[in-house]
């Protein structure tokens, strides 16, 4: 899976010959995942029309301030465009709308989404050769550079002059590439490794009963999606969960029981970088699992139970160079426990969920935590949702452990 998939891209089509392979760029986008939007110059629809763009990218395509629809003229907003937009990819990129855009001029509705977004932008410059090299142009380029803009270099062949030479657009899968890997090394946790544990875990009492937990897994998915959205390989070892998750960043490891989370874990921790284990591991397990389905025999069942081994304190214990997050969910003396956790389990952060508020905890979408690190500095956050739960979990650890 592409870093792109899930984006919002907004296309920028210019004036240029090299307008034609903008079909081919948004089917790219569309097909790494991406949602896409397409914003034109007046001029550029005379060579590519924006019907073709508009059904290939799913979306209407904007060339004015204003469009007319029955009576009614309709305000374009180049704001809203330009804020919707996570990259702003300007292909081909004209030698006159660089001149523009270096220059601050607007004056029409892609130079305004352009000084309206705040989001990272790449653009491909598109012309002839002299075109290119002059002084300029060099000067523009440069000017754009450091305003933070990202240009794809042209590539050199055949010019729709006739000319030889540099300047031709570069090609839409050339452009891809470059976005991606771009926006990859720019990921703070680029090749880093990290671990992670989701969901509740079973324990047997017979062929067909288990011991186990309200534990939906939501928190830890979250937490892998954000880790891999950063740019780390990470490794989620779940236990029986409903969650789903696709990201070519992301190896799931299916377990059940405590003992099997216990294993996995322990095979993927020397080599990880962050470990985070948000797993709701059972306690306690049957002492021993009956082989055949146990039969009501009219009086009561007693189990014995005995204790699983403790994941986390296990980790601790074998810290080396990892960076370990445990998670404590509590009822009562809610910070002295989830202090005595992470010094007692040799942790760097912990994050506290506590029963008593309301929308934290199991099954729910949304979560309220405080995050606590080893000098038992505590940062309380408000009720999230756990996709902005995870985000703000990598933030501390990100504050905390230079990658
Ligand atoms: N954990 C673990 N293995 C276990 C139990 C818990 O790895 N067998 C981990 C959880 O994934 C979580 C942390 O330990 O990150 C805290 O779990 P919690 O159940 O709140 O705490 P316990 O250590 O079990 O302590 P207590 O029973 O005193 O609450």
């Amino acid at each position: 899976m592409s870093v792109l998939s899930g984006k919002n891209i907004l296309l920028g089509v210019t004036a240029g010959i090299a307008a034609y392979k903008t079909a081919f760029i948004v089917r790219l986008f569309i097909k790494a995942g991406a949602h896409v939007k397409v914003v034109m110059t007046p001029a550029s629809k005379d060579f590519v029309t924006p019907l073709t763009l508009s059904t290939l990218s799913k979306n209407p395509v904007h060339s004015t301030f204003y469009t007319k629809e029955d009576e009614n003229e309709l305000w374009n907003n180049h704001v809203d465009l330009a804020l919707w937009a996570d990259y702003f990819v300007i292909a081909p990129a004209t030698a006159n709308t660089l001149s523009k855009m270096a220059n601050g001029t607007c004056d029409n509705l892609l130079l305004a989404t352009y000084l309206s977004a705040k989001c990272k932008v790449f653009f491909a410059p598109a012309m002839d050769l002299d075109m290119y090299l002059h002084k300029t142009t060099v000067e523009n380029l440069k000017k754009l550079a450091s305003y933070g803009n990202s240009m794809i270099p042209a590539e050199s062949g055949e010019l729709a002059s006739g000319l030889h030479g540099e300047g031709r657009m570069a090609d839409p899968e050339n452009i891809l590439l470059f976005i991606e890997k771009e926006i990859l090394s720019g990921l703070p946790l680029k090749g880093k490794k990290v671990l992670i544990t989701a969901g509740p875990t079973h324990e047997a009492i017979d062929p067909v009963r288990f011991i186990g937990n309200h534990s939906s897994g939501k928190m830890g998915f979250e937490l892998a999606k954000e880790a891999a959205n950063l740019g780390a390989n990470v490794t989620l070892v779940s236990g029986p969960s409903n969650e789903n998750i696709n990201h070519a960043f992301i190896q799931r490891v299916d377990v059940i029981s405590a003992e099997q989370m216990y294993k996995a874990v322990h095979q993927y921790y020397k080599n990880c970088d962050i470990a985070i284990l948000s797993a709701a591991v059972a306690d306690f397990k049957p002492s021993s699992v009956a082989s055949n389905k146990i039969k009501k025999k009219g009086v009561g069942l007693t189990i014995e139970l005995t204790q699983t081994k403790d994941i986390l304190a296990s980790l601790g214990r074998e810290k080396k160079h990892q960076f370990l997050v445990g998670f404590a969910l509590e009822t009562t003396n809610e910070l002295e426990n989830a202090k005595g956790k992470l010094h007692r389990k040799n942790l760097d952060l912990i994050v506290l969920n506590s029963l008593n508020d309301k929308g934290a905890g199991f099954k729910k979408a949304t979560n309220k935590v405080t995050i606590i690190d080893a000098e038992e500095n505590c940062t309380e956050f408000e009720m999230k949702s756990k996709t902005d739960v995870a985000k703000d979990i990598f933030t501390e650890i990100l504050k905390r452990h230079h990658v």
